[in-house]
C-alpha cells in the first residue's frame, strides 16, 4: 500500500469532539507523529507506532512525518484543537516547501478540528457570534510590535477577539502588556473572558469587565475571548450566565 500523510485536529479536549473522519484516519493509520500530550490522547493499539516529540520541534517533526509518508508509511500528525489554526499543517507545509521534489507526489490532506476559540465561545454561549479575529499572542514566531499592531486595529475595527497562547513560563510578560494596551483601547466594562482547558475535566470559565482582568488570569491552556463593545452578559438565577455578541450592528 501507498503512504499518505494526514493532519489532523484532535479538537480542544473531549475525544467525543473529535470529527468521525479524524476517528477513521487514526484507523487506518501506521503512525502517529506530535506534541507529546496530544500524541498520548490517541490509544495505543497493534500495528500503530507512536512519535511523541517536544513542542518547540515542529519543522523537524514535519520532515519526519513527511519522510515516512514517503517511504510507504501512513502517517498521522495530530494536533489540537484544529491544525490549521496556530498548529501543524502550515509547519508541514513549510517543511513540504523546502523538502526534496519526493514530497510533493505525497497524498495529504487536512482534517478540521474544533478550535479553542470555538469550543470556548460555544461553552460561554455566543461570544464569537458577530465578526471576530483570532491572535496568536506568542512573540517566538513574530515581533512583539506586530502583535500591539494587529490589537490596535482588531480593537479599532470592533471585532470580538481570541488570543492564543496569551502566556507561558518562557513568556511571562507579554500577556500583562497585552491588557495593558487593551485597557487603554476599549472602556473598562467590556467583557473578556477566559476559558481554560474547555471540554476537558479541569474546564474553567470566568468572565468579567476588561477593568478587572489580571495577567494571572491566564495560562497556556487558557484561550482569552475579548469581547466587542456589543457583548453582553445575560445573568440567569441558579444558572451559569450567557455571554454573547448580537449579530447586527445598528446603522
Ligand atoms: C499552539 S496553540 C494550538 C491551537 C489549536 N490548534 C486549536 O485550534 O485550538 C495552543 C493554544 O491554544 C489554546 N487552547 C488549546 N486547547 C485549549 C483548551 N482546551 N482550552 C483553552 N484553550 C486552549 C490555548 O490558548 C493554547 O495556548
Amino acid at each position: 500500500m501507498s503512504g499518505w500523510l494526514v493532519i489532523a485536529g484532535l479538537g480542544p479536549g473531549d475525544p467525543r469532539l473529535w470529527t468521525a473522519e479524524v476517528a477513521e484516519a487514526l484507523t487506518e493509520a501506521t503512525d502517529v507523529v506530535g506534541y507529546t500530550p496530544y500524541v498520548a490522547r490517541v490509544a495505543d493499539r497493534a500495528g500503530l507506532t507512536k512519535h511523541a516529540s517536544d513542542n518547540r520541534v515542529e519543522i523537524e517533526r514535519a520532515t519526519h512525518a513527511l519522510r515516512m509518508a514517503s517511504e510507504g508509511q501512513r502517517v498521522v500528525v495530530v494536533s489540537s484543537g484544529d491544525p490549521g489554526v496556530f498548529a501543524m499543517a502550515a509547519a508541514v507545509f513549510e517543511a513540504l516547501e523546502a523538502g526534496p521534489d519526493t514530497f510533493r507526489d505525497l497524498e495529504i490532506k487536512v482534517l478540521p478540528g474544533i478550535t479553542a476559540m470555538l469550543a470556548a465561545s460555544a461553552a460561554a454561549g455566543a461570544i464569537l457570534g458577530h465578526d471576530f479575529c483570532a491572535i496568536n499572542l506568542s512573540d517566538n514566531l513574530k515581533p512583539w510590535e506586530v502583535i500591539e499592531k494587529r490589537l490596535r486595529l482588531a480593537v479599532d475595527a470592533d471585532f470580538a477577539c481570541a488570543f492564543y497562547n496569551p502566556r507561558s513560563k518562557a513568556r511571562p510578560e507579554g500577556f500583562g502588556r497585552a491588557l495593558e494596551l487593551l485597557k487603554a483601547l476599549c472602556e473598562p466594562e467590556r467583557l473578556v473572558t477566559f476559558a481554560r482547558a474547555v471540554a476537558t475535566p479541569e474546564e474553567t470559565l470566568i468572565t468579567l469587565p476588561l477593568a478587572e482582568a489580571t495577567p494571572d488570569m491566564a495560562d497556556m491552556r487558557t484561550v482569552v475571548l475579548l469581547g466587542s463593545s456589543r457583548t453582553r452578559r445575560i445573568e440567569r438565577p441558579g444558572r451559569s450566565p450567557i455571554v454573547y455578541t448580537p449579530r447586527w450592528v445598528p446603522v
